[in-house]
């Protein structure tokens, strides 16, 4: 599962097959991050009560949304690129309406009516129960833009129509917006501040997928290991709750609890953890529970103290290790993964090295590495020059993936030989004769198919591999089934 959906690809277009007096049609395009495909799954939900089909078609469609992704500037490119085409489609089919969902709507908001003449509608990513209204207006011939930002909007109560799934993974958000304000981030101010979904509906949700026959959640947030519920509302506020809420209040490592035991089958993931919030509880929450899968994507974006400094990630290089050691005393098998940013304002060949030694040490099973991009409104772009050329950034950033690629085969290599839970998820990309999975580190395995089936736990020797990938042979179910 990949964390950040390569921008240059066409974003998935996205089948509803829920009936209603379908009279309308919608297409809809994510790109971004997995909460924007989480939302989207939540839009379509909203509409489908509206009387909105998914097609695949977007020639037919009346409405045509594109959730965004603003978190670099090739991504808001990318989009600018689709609206092209989608212009094209429009000449075609004049009644076609589009809207922008996301957070390039919550950034550029009524300017992106002015910038694009073929947006009809503008809805920032707390708006969406809006949308009803929002649509309404648009069909009376109107623009409509709703980019206000909720203090308390979680969609606990939305639930998600489960688009392009493969019927045996799903993602479950938990969380909304983000409070750490990293100087190069857009997020805190597209998705604004953190607020945590009641577990109640948390577990409601996990609870119908298992029911339909889903067999692994992975819990979504900005910013994971800062769950906090104490009956709703901001983080930033929970010094202002009452004792009593303070007292029942439930963190991360307790909704780990909470959902591991509610499914004891299901298998569980999560993601995004920030290493300055991640706390031992939650690791030993981890190892406690066999179906809280043995995996971190703990980005730490640079190895140098200046710059992490600079970024307000609030933990040192030495923290960092700490952490790192304490994952590995507690969970020894655990696959760690890293989000890298090269080239952040005034870094220094000695910085980008303090980067390529920290990766050395702790040798990451695999990672999502970008070049820095600058992007409007942040404190970086404020405060700080971008001041690493061009060349120099794009020379970095490959010495650092070419380091991961390294480490990646040295991890696959681990496996070698053992016999390994897989979850199947469906048929090998590369071989019809193959089907793929994932064992609990996240890596993929494929082996061929046997009689076992999609959603089968099975047990799978792992006979060779590539820094990607494990190939290997089923020995049977494992237990789990
Ligand atoms: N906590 C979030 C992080 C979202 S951004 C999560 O759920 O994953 C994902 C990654 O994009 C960050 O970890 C960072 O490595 C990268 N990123 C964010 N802003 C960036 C920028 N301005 N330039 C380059 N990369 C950036
Ligand atoms: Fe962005 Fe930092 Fe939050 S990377 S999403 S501000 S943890």
């Amino acid at each position: 599962m990949e964390k950040i959906i390569d921008e240059n690809k066409q974003g998935d277009s996205l089948v509803l097959d829920q009936k209603k007096d379908n009279t309308r049609k919608l297409y809809i395009e994510s790109y971004g991050c997995q909460m924007n495909f989480s939302d989207s799954e939540i839009v379509a939900s909203i509409l489908a009560k509206e009387g909105f089909n998914t097609t695949q078609q977007m020639e037919e469609a009346d409405l045509v949304l594109v959730n965004t992704c603003s978190i670099r500037e090739k991504a808001e490119q990318t989009v600018r690129k689709r609206l092209e085409a989608f212009n094209a489609v429009k000449r075609i089919n004049p009644k076609m309406k589009v809207g922008v969902l996301g957070c390039m709507a919550e950034r550029l908001k009524s300017k992106f009516l002015e910038e694009e003449k073929i947006v009809d509608m503008v809805v920032g990513p707390d708006a969406y129960k809006d949308l009803p209204n929002l649509v309404a207006e648009v069909d009376e011939g109107r623009d409509a833009v709703n980019v206000i930002l909720s203090k308390e909007e979680t969609y606990g109560d939305v639930a998600p129509v489960r688009l392009n799934s493969n019927g045996v993974s799903a993602f479950v958000s938990i969380t909304r917006g983000c409070d750490n304000m990293c100087t190069f981030c857009v997020v805190p101010f597209t998705r604004g501040r953190e607020r945590s979904r009641d577990p109640q509906s948390i577990i409601e949700e996990i609870n119908d997928l298992w029911n339909r026959g889903f067999k692994e959640v992975t819990l979504l947030g900005q910013n994971v290991d800062s769950y906090l519920w104490y009956g709703g509302g901001l983080k930033k506020d929970f010094a202002k709750a009452s004792e009593m809420q303070k007292a029942t209040a439930i963190n991360f490592a307790g909704l780990l609890d909470m959902v591991a035991q509610a499914q004891p089958k299901m298998r569980f993931r999560f993601s995004t953890s920030n290493p300055q919030d991640m706390t031992l509880d939650v690791i030993e929450a981890m190892a406690e529970h066999k179906n809280i899968c043995k995996y971190i994507h703990l980005p730490v974006q640079s190895g140098s103290n200046r710059i992490l400094n600079a970024m307000n990630r609030l933990h040192t290089r030495e923290e960092y290790f700490e952490l790192i050691d304490n994952i590995r005393k507690i969970i020894p098998d655990c696959a760690i993964s890293q989000d890298m940013i090269a080239g952040f304002p005034t870094e220094t060949e000695e910085d980008h090295q303090d980067t390529l030694s920290l990766m050395e040490y702790v040798k990451y099973d695999f990672g999502f590495m970008f070049a820095y991009s600058e992007r409007p409104g942040t404190l970086a772009e404020r405060k700080m020059e971008d001041d690493v050329p061009q060349d120099v950034k794009k020379r970095r950033l490959t010495e650092i993936i070419n380091l991961q690629q390294k480490h990646s085969l040295y991890r696959t290599q681990q496996h070698l030989g053992k016999v390994e839970e897989v979850l199947i998820e469906g048929p090998s990309k590369k071989s019809d004769a193959h089907w793929m999975g994932r064992n609990t580190q996240n890596t993929v395995v494929v082996f061929p198919k046997e009689n076992y089936k999609v959603g089968d736990f099975v047990n799978v020797k792992i006979n060779d591999c590539t820094s990607a990938t494990l190939i290997g042979e089923a020995v049977g179910y494992s237990d789990n089934n």
